[in-house]
């Protein structure tokens, strides 16, 4: 079913050859939008190019780089904006690293991977969408993804959290910068998700996070998806600045005594 039509207008989805953007770029495709798809991995990226515009309505099309550097961003809106035959208006800043590990023994490297792309690409992407729509005096939609871990402490994820927690702020602050432009922004929250990455983490992961859920199921990249489709549509047009988590319930819940007192002999235990 096709709520409305995104026919006529252009969108970024970073990271988007696999997993959740994949799944977010193939849902605005279907309304009709042109979507630029942005990941690291060019051979992925048009593969999933190809996948698209097989389904259509719309069309898709690559462009490959890190969305952790600025200068590869600022070209990427360059180029979504030089677009003969729609209007960019859409962004989805999805791009995101997940680097599990232990507080005392985590290292800068790690940090400053989870930084840039998280924290730094989403912020420089934003401000170079958010310039080409001031200059070209039009309104817009911003969709950043954060996830329930920037709501909630998680084992083993200090930096992956903060930068997400970051994220989900960055929307809140700039309500006061992009609302006079008439661009919305809203970061969107997944809970856990099946994709290619977390499946290959978890064989059973559909299995082994459904029990999390009070809905008693994992979630799906259409679930993150469809938000995303409602945030960009007529309907949410008095929506900015809000964090939706998309998690099945998992962050409405309080953790049982069992859970904390785990957490807590693992946290005392010695590095082996
Ligand atoms: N999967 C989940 O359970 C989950 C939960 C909460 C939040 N999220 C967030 O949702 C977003 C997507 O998650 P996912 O699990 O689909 O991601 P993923 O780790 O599977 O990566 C998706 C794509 O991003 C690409 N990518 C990696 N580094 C990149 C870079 N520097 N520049 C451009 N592309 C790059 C990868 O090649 C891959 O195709 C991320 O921001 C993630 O933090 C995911």
């Amino acid at each position: 079913m096709q709520a409305f039509s995104l026919s006529g207008r252009a969108a970024i989805v970073t990271g988007a050859a696999t997993g959740i953007g994949y799944g977010i770029a193939r849902h605005l495709v279907a309304q009709g939008a042109t979507v630029v798809l942005n990941d690291i991995d060019p051979a992925r990226t048009a593969e999933a190019v190809e996948r698209i515009n097989a389904e259509g309505p719309g069309r898709a099309i690559a462009d490959p780089g890190d969305a952790g550097s600025v200068p590869y961003l600022r070209g990427l809106v360059d180029r979504a904006a030089a677009l003969p035959d729609a209007e960019l208006d859409i962004l989805v800043a999805n791009a995101g690293l997940t680097e599990f590990g232990d507080f005392f023994a985590f290292t800068e490297q790690s940090f400053d991977r989870v930084t840039t792309l998280n924290l730094k690409g989403t912020f420089f992407l934003t401000q170079a969408f958010a310039r080409h729509l001031r200059a070209a005096g039009r309104g817009g939609r911003v969709i950043l993804i954060g996830s329930n871990v920037g709501n909630r402490a998680y084992p083993d994820l200090v930096a992956y959290g903060m930068s997400k927690a970051g994220i989900a702020m960055l929307a809140q602050q700039l309500t006061l910068d992009l609302s006079p432009l008439g661009i919305t922004i809203n970061c969107v929250a997944p809970g856990a998700v099946l994709t290619e990455r977390t499946e290959q983490e978890e064989p059973d992961y559909a299995g082994v996070w459904a029990v999390l859920n009070p809905t008693e199921r994992v979630g799906m990249p259409n679930d993150v998806a469809a938000t995303v489709g409602f945030l960009v549509s007529e309907a949410a047009g008095h929506i900015s600045g809000q964090q939706l988590l998309v998690d099945g319930g998992w962050s409405a819940y309080a953790p049982s005594p069992q859970f904390l007192d785990r957490i807590r002999r693992e946290a005392k235990k010695p590095e082996e």
